[in-house]
């Protein structure tokens, strides 16, 4: 998601899921090729898996993207169908790409031609009057004769014109159905689904229909809900930290940062981590008026005053940790 899964809050996410795919914001070709590349595209080890999100439409330079990535040690390569911004519309690509599937399938034809990196495309249920079960089942089967290797789903179409990228992340109902459906009719695909869906039960349910779940907004807002997934959904280790511990160990990460970004950018990923607890409007006002006026130390004191909290580390304990199967991932 742009300007939300930088690598600071991809960093935080770490701190409560090793095994959970994470993503990057989406990167434009042009800005890869001809941008700051250690900028864009530098990580901690710790964020892997991760995947790189591209926008692009030529199936060549995508693919040098693609090679980039690689050498850069990301572990899959994931186009965007699915953007209806403006900007990404006048470039051609993004969701406007779901009219052009034989389009689509040559871009990620080109990208597996220069990497062996798995190549993942995210798109959208439809656009505008292209807008059928027939026509997305058209697309899937395309791109993955291109290819594709993972297809996950907004499951709502977008509006080219007259809906703001926000709106067209709220307006067009929702319709998992029809990515059930896909699963169906082509059994052998890995499909990921995404919209509206956040917490462990509602990320289970969606498992008995599909291979995997993207949450976006709902990682930006509660992080904190990913901390069981790991047992709950890989069968992996619990992690047993708490909600404090994890805002140590972020802060501590941040005052080695500081300096080289604003600080409310740094720290703009942890507002959600006390979601649902007594005192997180404290904590966001400390990550921004506080640490704004006073730096750090305003966020180390709302820390503090969740540690004598024996409610919100009870709450974030390893008592909530259950266990289970399957993959939820974090939406770029
Ligand atoms: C601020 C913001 C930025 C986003 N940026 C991207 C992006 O760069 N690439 C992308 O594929 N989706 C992007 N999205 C869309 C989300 O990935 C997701 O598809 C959408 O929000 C619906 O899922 P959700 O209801 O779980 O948030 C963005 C969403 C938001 C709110």
């Amino acid at each position: 998601m742009m300007d939300v899964t930088d690598r600071h809050f991809r960093w935080l996410m770490r701190q409560l899921t090793r095994s959970t795919l994470l993503y990057t914001e989406m990167i434009p070709t042009a800005a890869l090729l001809h941008g700051d590349r250690s900028q864009l595209l530098d990580f901690d080890p710790i964020e892997s898996p991760l995947s790189l999100q591209l926008g692009g439409d030529d199936p060549k330079r995508l693919a040098e993207c693609a090679r980039i990535a690689a050498d850069w040690g990301y572990d899959e390569v994931n186009l965007n169908v699915g953007c209806p911004s403006s900007r990404v519309k006048e470039g051609c690509f993004g969701a406007s790409l779901m009219g052009r599937p034989e389009d689509v399938a040559r871009c990620v034809e080109a990208m597996r031609g220069a990497t062996s990196l798995p190549i993942t495309v995210k798109h959208r249920t439809g656009i505008d009057d292209l807008d059928s079960y027939e026509l997305l089942e058209r697309f899937v089967r395309i791109v993955a004769e291109g290819g594709g290797e993972r297809f996950s789903v907004h499951a709502r179409k977008a509006w080219l014109s007259g809906l703001s990228p926000k709106q067209n992340r709220n307006v067009p109902p929702l319709n998992y159905d029809w990515i059930y459906r896909l699963k169906g009719t082509f059994p052998s695909y890995p499909f990921e689904i995404n919209g509206g869906i956040t917490g462990g039960d509602a990320v289970a349910e969606h498992l008995s229909h599909v291979d995997a779940v993207m949450i976006g907004r709902g990682a930006q807002d509660d992080p904190f809900q990913f901390a069981d997934f790991d047992a709950r959904f890989f069968g992996a280790e619990p992690a047993t930290r708490t909600r404090v511990e994890v805002g140590r160990a972020f802060l501590d990460y941040i005052g080695r940062w500081q300096g080289r970004a604003p600080l409310q950018i740094l720290v703009r990923g942890a507002h959600g981590l006390f979601s649902g607890i007594p005192g997180s409007r404290r904590w966001r006002r400390a990550l921004g008026e506080g640490i704004r006026t006073r730096g750090l130390v305003a966020a180390e004191e709302a820390l503090e005053s969740f540690s004598g909290d024996s409610e919100s580390d009870s709450l974030a304990g390893p008592q909530e940790l259950k266990t289970g199967a399957g993959a939820p991932t974090q939406g770029s």
